[in-house]
């Protein structure tokens, strides 16, 4: 079988991204390869990751083309020159350009640190969304995969984990427990799509 191509998009840390390099490196993702790693901010230490696996990296950032027409170009160029089969959203902190999303329907994923519907949506993002689980006195938490559409969290959902959350959580600690869960439920979620078993 011929390997999909995936473009991951960042802006921080990278460990969803290192998760999938890993699962790929260890042969449970065969079907798999990383095309390319696009950032959306040149400090991304995403990009060192990519950079020590010998992938592809591209920055394309605000500052560099604060035009969003022209960012939007670049972005599309960047994906389309590496022939991506899925766009995966891993901690990418921009919202995409319709023309992308329409250009790639179905074959963007993103992945979201809440049980999608709840804590999710503008506003939730990074350390917040924990703050808000706590605050909201849930006893469970957890990760999302989910298609992207125009809307803001608003596309199909395609796995979700469930995870504790104890009486001694703050918001530090429940992130780090949902980050184990979006490590195991993103390389899944790739593996369904690459087997084309999301229809
Ligand atoms: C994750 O919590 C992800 O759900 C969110 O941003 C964070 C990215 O973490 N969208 P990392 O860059 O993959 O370490």
């Amino acid at each position: 079988m011929e390997k999909k191509k995936i473009s991951v998009l960042v802006s921080g840390g990278g460990t969803n991204l290192q998760a999938l390099i890993d699962r790929i490196a260890d042969g449970s993702i065969p079907c798999a390869e990383i095309a390319r790693i696009i950032s959306s901010r040149p400090d991304a230490y995403a990009l060192t990751r990519g950079e020590k696996s010998g992938i592809s990296t591209m920055v394309v950032s605000a500052k560099e083309y604060p035009d969003r027409k022209e960012r939007t170009r670049k972005l599309l160029e960047a994906l389309d020159s590496a022939k991506t089969d899925l766009v995966v959203l891993a901690g990418y902190m921009s919202i995409l350009d319709p023309e992308v999303i329409a250009r790639y329907r179905r074959r963007i994923i993103n992945i979201h640190p809440s049980l999608i519907p709840k804590y999710c949506g503008s506003g939730f993002y990074g350390e917040r969304v924990h703050q808000a689980v706590l605050a909201g006195g849930e006893t469970v938490s957890g990760a999302t995969v989910h298609f992207v559409d125009e809307g803001v969290d608003t596309g199909e959902i395609i796995l979700q984990r469930q995870v504790p959350v104890l009486a001694s959580d703050d918001a530090v600690t429940l992130a780090a427990r949902v980050l184990l869960a979006e490590h195991q439920i993103l390389p899944e979620a790739v593996t369904l799509f690459c087997e084309d078993k999301l229809k």
